[in-house]
């Protein structure tokens, strides 16, 4: 017998199936109990009437508690006009008899919610969170694995900093010498990049921010791509249309959760290849006008970037950034400005990609490197990559939960990767 899963209930119309799963919900009028049952799938309702079943069974079922583990039997019928299943309970068993379930009907606040995160993955909205989040890492893999990327996986215990000291966790390595969290496999791309051309990674990365907005988190999914031969108009391009892929694919895969979530699918609709591009120079002017404070050599604040995009419906690109406030990797223009970008979901979701072409000149990078006073003899591997067979190369990372964020509509990213971690939030 085929195995019965909700998401396949079409296929066992008017069929005896086995469902193993929990009872998200129930409820008795009479002789007849309505059951909400969870497979990891999705949803059915069950209907128990007192009067097809024996007594021990029904006497079961008026004694459930929500989340209590059951392996129920019945026959599937579907709903005369709508797309809908039922499953008409004719035994059940008992699992394991739940607990009083501490997440109910009536609003928790988020610490309640996030103390209790190991159960409230089972609600129905962050099930489908994580469905989404699940779509748009196939849809990366899938989309680099066309282009020609392969994987690489960098480390996670590096000696040297990528994206600045300021926010860098520290390890103390076997007594010995210090380690630290990666910030960004990026580096170690660069290095790939000369045996394959193009290859991305795809994993936590450690931020020790300070920051406690709804858009950091201390661990997070990264995922960085990294080309050979290809500089700067032609990385936004890969940006861009990768960007597009994913949105689509989650409007084609996951209507059923976006409809959970009650996100508005209209503004995801637009999302297609090209962006707008805007010079850093022109987005401080045009935020100036909004109303920001936000100075010439100033990085763009979250609210800068809400605003930046309160009159746009598809992401934007800030490119060519004063350098002194990018990465010391980042190659620069004719007039001195760094060869990146963020890229700047609408919807004030803020910024869900950084990028750049890097500095592929030896004695530049040098230079850079004693500017931002990182230490020469650790970057030397780095450095290296300039000596033997230096190319023009350009890449860019995405910042998983973010992307996962703007999709859903969700606005913190605390719901948007299973366990979250913050400043003041390691647990469970
Ligand atoms: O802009 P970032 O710092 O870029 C890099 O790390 C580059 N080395 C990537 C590359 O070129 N391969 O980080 C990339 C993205 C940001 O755009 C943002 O979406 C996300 O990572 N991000 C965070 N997400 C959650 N919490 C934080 N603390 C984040 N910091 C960055
Ligand atoms: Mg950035």
């Amino acid at each position: 017998m085929k195995e019965f899963r909700t998401d396949k209930a079409q296929d066992f119309i008017d069929q005896k199936v086995t469902l193993k799963g929990w009872v998200a919900n129930f409820r008795s009028s009479g002789k007849i109990s309505f059951l909400q049952l969870r497979d990891g799938y999705g949803y059915i309702q069950g209907i128990a009437s007192e009067n097809d079943l024996e007594k021990a069974v029904w006497d079961k079922i008026q004694g459930l508690s929500v989340e209590s583990s059951v392996i129920v039997q019945g026959t599937i019928s579907k709903h005369p006009k709508k797309e809908e299943y039922e499953l008409q309970v004719s035994a059940l068993e008992i699992v394991q008899l739940a607990a009083e379930y501490p997440i109910g009907k009536k609003e928790h606040g988020p610490d309640f919610l996030l103390d209790n995160r190991h159960l409230w993955l089972r609600s129905s909205k962050q099930v489908a969170i994580q469905k989404i989040r699940n779509t748009i890492i196939n849809a990366i893999y899938e989309f680099l694995n066309k282009d020609g990327f392969i994987k690489i996986d960098s480390p996670i215990l590096t000696p040297n900093a990528c994206e600045g000291t300021t926010e860098l966790f520290e390890i103390d390595y076997f007594k010995e010498r210090k380690a630290y969290l990666s910030q960004s496999g990026q580096l170690y791309l660069e290095a790939a990049i000369m045996a394959h051309s193009k290859v991305f990674d795809f994993g936590p990365v450690f931020r020790a921010e300070k920051s406690k907005t709804r858009r950091h988190l201390t661990e997070f999914w990264m995922m960085d791509a990294e080309m050979a031969w290809v500089e700067h108009e032609d990385n936004l391009k890969v940006q861009e249309e990768l960007i597009s892929f994913i949105v689509a694919k989650v409007l084609e895969i996951n209507q059923t959760e976006l409809n959970i979530l009650e996100r508005d699918q209209e503004p995801l609709k637009k999302i297609k290849a090209p962006f707008v591009r805007m010079t850093h120079a022109e987005a401080v002017t045009k935020l100036q006008k909004l109303g920001s404070d936000i100075k010439e050599h100033d990085d763009l604040g979250g609210d800068d970037e809400t605003l930046l995009t309160s009159d746009v419906e598809a992401p934007v690109f800030v490119i060519h950034w004063p350098a002194e406030i990018k990465a010391f990797y980042m190659k620069r223009n004719d007039q001195g400005l760094a060869l990146c970008d963020d890229l700047i979901a609408p919807e004030g979701f803020g910024e869900i990609i950084g990028g750049s072409q890097r500095e592929d000149d030896y004695d530049e990078l040098l230079k850079r490197i004693k500017e931002h006073k990182l230490p020469v003899d650790q970057f030397q591997w780095y450095l290296d990559l300039r000596q033997y067979g230096s190319v023009p190369h350009s890449g860019f990372g995405i910042g998983l939960e973010r992307l996962v964020g703007w999709l859903c509509g969700i606005k913190h990213v605390r719901e948007t990767i299973p366990f979250p971690r913050m400043i003041n939030r390691l647990n469970p």
